[in-house]
């Protein structure tokens, strides 16, 4: 019998053209992603920094793929144009990454999908917009997804990738093909919500952050402390679910379910409220951050966060576990 081809769950869609509109923290990681994966891309953002930022995200994003020993032999070439018809002129995929407000998505989709071939994908990064919601003014509705990244873009592997009612089951295909071809672990989300996955379980935390440090409980650096030196180790390489299945001993999730649940009744937490961004409330938390790391450039702070990041990987690569088996899948296919 023939060796099984690769699943189609498994299944890449390479893709050697590009067009990224709105060019700052994301999609700049975007850009220098798909460079280091061998795509030419063009670039539409009016910043009058927008070359440096593209240059210092990539600087970032090759040392990064270094630590990772991940560095291809080529790099995609890179062109800012001015017009978004420029930019997306022949792209296989189209990336939209401006501010998160509507109605700038709206017209810089309605503009994407006005100049975009008819096979290109269109992908929107919002943090928090559904596909539907976004595809409203759209002439082609169904060519276009959410693909959500984490931030540094050129490191994380995660993609979120939500399709709206009028996306097509071969566009969402497609994109998840594109995503597997640029390194990344594309996770499909089932039906489309405000926020996504990850930010809804992130903008829990954000809301009881707020609150400790409203309260004088907590500074930003104690609340880091709480997540770096215990739980956030945890989650990276098992998440929630299955830690919590080992805190519950050998009667697992339902034994920890019974010891804990009880919990949820009691104020443990605050999430069905916040507090308000008073300036007071603000100026405590920028202070506090600027006492905890004030001393460090952003771009310093970044090299250390990557290459923690970096090394954390590879040694989940050694255990083909989470997030490492995007590594070492990456790392199988350079060698091909
Ligand atoms: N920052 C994050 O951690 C993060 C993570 C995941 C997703 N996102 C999402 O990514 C998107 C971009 O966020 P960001 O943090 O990169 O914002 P940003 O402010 O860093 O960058 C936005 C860029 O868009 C450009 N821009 C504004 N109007 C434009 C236009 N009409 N045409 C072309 N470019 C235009 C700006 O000049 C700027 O460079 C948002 O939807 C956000 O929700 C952000």
């Amino acid at each position: 019998m023939a060796e099984s081809a690769t699943p189609a769950d498994q299944e890449e869609w390479p893709i050697s053209s590009a067009g990224v509109v709105g060019c700052g923290v994301i999609g700049a990681g975007w850009v220098a992603r798909m460079r280091l994966s061998g795509v030419d891309v063009r670039v539409c953002d009016p910043a009058p920094a927008v070359v440096d930022v593209i240059d210092q995200v990539h600087e970032n994003a090759v040392a990064a793929w270094a630590d990772l020993d991940l560095l291809p032999t080529s790099v995609g070439s890179v062109a800012v144009v001015d017009t978004i018809e420029e930019a997306v002129l022949d792209a296989e995929l189209i990336v939209e990454s401006v501010p998160e407000r509507l109605e700038l998505k709206h017209a810089t989709l309605v503009a994407i999908d006005d100049h975009a071939g008819p096979d290109a994908v269109i992908a929107s990064s919002t943090s928090g917009f559904r596909p539907s919601v976004l595809a409203e003014p759209l002439a082609n509705p169904e060519r276009l997804v959410v693909g959500h990244p984490f931030n540094p873009v050129y490191l994380l592997p995660l993609v979120e990738v939500v399709g709206g009612q009028h996306t097509k089951a071969s566009v969402l295909d497609q994109a998840l093909g594109v995503y597997r071809f640029l390194g990344m672990h594309p996770l499909l989300v089932r039906a489309e919500i405000d926020a996504h996955i990850a930010d809804r379980l992130l903008e829990a935390v954000w809301r009881e952050a707020l609150w400790l440090i409203n309260d004088g409980i907590a500074t930003t650096e104690e609340i880091d402390d709480a997540i770096r030196f215990g739980f956030g180790l945890r989650w990276a390489q098992m998440g929630l679910f299955e830690t919590y299945r080992i805190a519950g001993g050998t009667g697992g999730m339902r034994h920890f379910i019974a010891q804990f649940g009880e919990c949820l009744d009691w104020p443990w937490t605050k999430l069905m409220d916040t507090p308000d961004l008073t300036d007071e409330l603000i100026d405590r938390i920028a202070r506090q951050s600027d006492e905890q790391s004030g001393h460090l450039e952003l771009r310093e702070l970044e090299r250390i966060r990557d290459r923690n990041l970096a090394a954390m990987m590879l040694a989940l690569e050694e255990h083909r576990w989470g997030a490492g088996s995007v590594v070492a899948a990456q790392r199988a296919r350079q060698a091909d």
